[in-house]
Formats: structure tokens, sequence, C-alpha cells
């Protein structure tokens, strides 16, 4: 499965769920996850993200390995989006902003 990672964090542009053939994105308040048994890979998420969050599982850099597992965890928990909306205010502030783990609501 495809995995998002910490550079969605305070921003959440959503272009990647409009591109979502199976709409296996759930939405927290400043970051989406995937749904890991719910993507199929076909990988047409990652090149549209602003931020560059999207990275295929194998592929995640280790520095965000930890998002793995949080994607497994918050898919069960938040809501779906289906639907692309409006980024966060703070979004172009904070696309390339590194070390925004601490800011990850949940
Ligand atoms: Fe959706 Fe495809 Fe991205 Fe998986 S890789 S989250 S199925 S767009
Ligand atoms: Fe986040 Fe990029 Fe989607 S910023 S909401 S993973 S388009």
């Amino acid at each position: 499965a495809y995995v998002v990672a910490e550079p969605c964090i305070k921003c959440k542009y959503t272009d990647c769920v409009e591109v979502c053939p199976v709409n296996c994105f759930y939405e927290g308040a400043n970051f989406l996850v995937i749904h890991p048994d719910e993507c199929i890979d076909c990988g047409a998420c990652e090149p549209v993200c602003p931020t560059k969050a999207i990275f295929p599982e194998t592929e995640l850099p280790s520095e965000w390995s930890e998002y793995k597992k949080l994607n497994t965890d918050y898919s069960s928990k938040w809501p779906n989006i289906a639907e692309k909306k409006a980024a966060l205010p703070e979004a172009e502030e904070y696309k390339d902003k590194k070390g925004k783990r601490a800011e990850l609501s949940t």
C-alpha cells in the first residue's frame, strides 16, 4: 500500500483524494491517511501531492517509517474523505517545513 508521511501535516491539499479510484483516504484535522487494505497500489496519488508526502510503502524514507503504522491505525478511526476540498489556510507556509511530527492532530 501507499503511505502518507509527514509533509502532509498542516497542509492537507487533498489533490490525492481527487485521483484515488477507490476512495481509500481518511481525514484527520490536519493530516490524511491511506487505508492499507483498501489501497490498490495504482500510484495515481503520489505525483499529484504538492508536498510530496505520499510514498509506496517499500520506498518510505526511514525517517518516516512510523507513518506506516500511523496510516494503518488512523484509517480505521477517522472518517473517509472522497472529495477534494480547500487546503488548510497555513498550507503554503508549512509546505516545505521539516519536523512537523509534533503538530499532528489526532
Ligand atoms: Fe488510492 Fe492509488 Fe493512491 Fe492507493 S496508490 S491511495 S489506490 S490513488
Ligand atoms: Fe496531504 Fe498531499 Fe494529499 S498534502 S492531503 S497527501 S495531496
